[in-house]
């Protein structure tokens, strides 16, 4: 029998390229691919990359120049490795990826994974290998199924991308060019996947798209049906006890899915909704198409569904022509809401996108100095939220082992990462924890009594601002 061909991939960004990952070492299973932790060992190198910031993007050229120099390694001990580009750098840059980086021997957009075997066949026949269309046949109807033993290996929480692509065009993103136009996967397909998932013994999913409030799939009576009907019927395979969707958009919480934050158990008080600005005037120009009044206005909507929800956010500082005043709002933004955390960057102009053609860029040392004061409100908002936890007693579902023997690491229906002294067989498994110790960004606890549990819908937690 041939030995089997070694796969690494590395790779960046956002959750989508996790699944994507994935997804390509499923495609190339049948091909005889076996995935190795270690790029050293490699037969197969796929960067998969993202280029939603200039440090993200430019990152794969260096991660290039080290991939290089293990194949020419290899190559000494007459060993060949091929190298890919995956993602969408590839998206973005196709050709001159190959161009800047001539060791590169495949360059593959997101769209395409799915061609991943005829591709490697081409670049082995050809030398070089370059497909990033966007084809019109949906690549999920051709990338394999992850087979039980790899389901098993990646853990009890899984990813399942929905939706993909984007219509929306912020004028900072690049998301709409390198994922192309909003498609939403059929429910039928979804349902398979998750069972399949479920049956490996997953516990947890969640749902992903870059819009994923915008999924619209076709239902299995031809009808689209909505984010909030396809976690109702998700809900309903046994095995699934957590949902999560993410990431959503402002615009599309619809009524239907901000009840399901009502009536689905399943379903976490947590939900990440960025808004990258708290300026009137900053989000109209950034033509994310709804005020500061409107966020809250939807923030409000979900806190009387769920009082509990945990809101997550995302930030962009130094959008061009942002003023102090309008910074301000942000700032005065993370406080209103109360956060249980964020992600903050500063603005990166990005080619193509109509905001690096905008005046009034902003320097490097005020994107700096504003990123760091609102670095500060977030953790100062998020370390408020864990201290409301304290003495509360949460489910937690076990991912890992912990750094400490003995100790296992799991998650918190907020999503907090919680450490805990507990028998390798709560692995996998869901359990009551009382929380005994916080920190800025995770929670300490031991496994409650059995008189100790009850529901999580702590109304501690209720109520914004640090
Ligand atoms: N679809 C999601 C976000 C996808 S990109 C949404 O609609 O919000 C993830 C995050 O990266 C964005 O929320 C934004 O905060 C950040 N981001 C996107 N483009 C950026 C840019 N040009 N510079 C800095 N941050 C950016
Ligand atoms: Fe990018 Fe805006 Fe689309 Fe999100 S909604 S992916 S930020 S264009
Ligand atoms: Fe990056 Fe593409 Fe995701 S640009 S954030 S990998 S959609």
């Amino acid at each position: 029998m041939e030995a089997a061909k070694k796969l690494y991939v590395k790779s960046f960004g956002c959750q989508m390229n996790v699944y994507d990952a994935q997804r390509m070492a499923d495609t190339l299973a049948p091909e005889g691919y076996v995935e190795t932790a270690s790029a050293e060992d490699a037969d197969l190198v796929i960067l998969n990359t993202c280029h939603i910031r200039e440090k993200a993007a430019e990152k794969v050229y260096s991660e290039l120049g080290r991939v290089r120099r293990m194949r020419d390694a290899a190559a000494a001990a007459g060993r060949r490795v091929t190298i890919a580009v995956a993602g969408c750098v590839a998206q973005a840059e196709g050709e001159e990826i190959i161009r800047r980086a001539p060791a590169v021997d495949l360059v593959v957009g997101p769209q395409s994974y799915h061609r991943l075997p005829d591709l490697l066949a081409r670049a082995a026949r050809d030398g070089k290998a370059v497909d990033t269309e966007f084809p019109i046949d949906d690549k999920f109807n051709h990338l394999a199924a992850p087979e039980r033993a790899a389901i098993r290996s990646r853990g009890v929480s899984a990813f399942v991308t929905v939706q993909e692509g984007c219509d929306k065009f912020c004028t900072f993103c690049v998301v709409p060019y390198t994922r192309g136009a909003e498609i939403s996967r059929p429910v039928d397909k979804i349902i398979a996947e998750v069972a399949r998932l479920a049956d490996a013994g997953v516990r947890e999913v969640s749902l992903l798209g870059q819009n994923v409030n915008a999924y619209h799939g076709e239902g299995p009576d031809g009808h689209p049906w909505s984010l909030a009907r396809l976690l109702e019927r998700v809900a309903k395979l046994s095995g699934i006890d957590r949902l999560r969707y993410t990431t959503s958009h402002p615009r599309d919480m619809a009524d239907d899915l901000v009840a399901a934050h009502r009536d689905l158990p399943q379903l976490m008080p947590q939900l990440h909704l960025p808004v990258q600005s708290g300026s009137d005037r900053v989000l109209a120009a950034m033509n994310r198409r709804h005020s500061r009044a409107d966020y809250i206005a939807v923030v409000d909507r979900l806190r009387a569904a769920r009082p509990d929800l945990a809101l997550t956010s995302d930030f962009i500082v130094g959008f061009p022509g942002e003023s102090e005043a309008e910074f301000g709002d942000t700032l005065r933004l993370v406080d209103d809401v109360g956060f249980s955390g964020a992600f903050s960057f500063k603005y990166s102009p990005r080619p193509g996108t109509p905001g690096a053609e905008m005046d009034d860029q902003i320097c490097d040392a005020v994107k700096s100095e504003r990123l760091q004061r609102l670095q500060e409100a977030i953790d100062r908002n998020q370390a408020a939220f864990n201290r409301r936890c304290l003495g509360r007693t949460v489910d937690v579902l076990f991912e890992r082992a912990g750094r400490h023997p003995g100790q296992l690491v799991g998650r918190s229906p907020y999503l907090q990462p919680v450490q805990v002294m507990a028998p390798s067989s709560s692995l996998g498994q869901i359990a009551a924890v009382v929380v005994t110790e916080v920190s800025s960004n995770s929670l300490f606890g031991v496994l409650a009594q059995k008189s100790d549990h009850q529901p999580t819908q702590p109304p501690a937690l209720l109520g914004a601002g640090a």
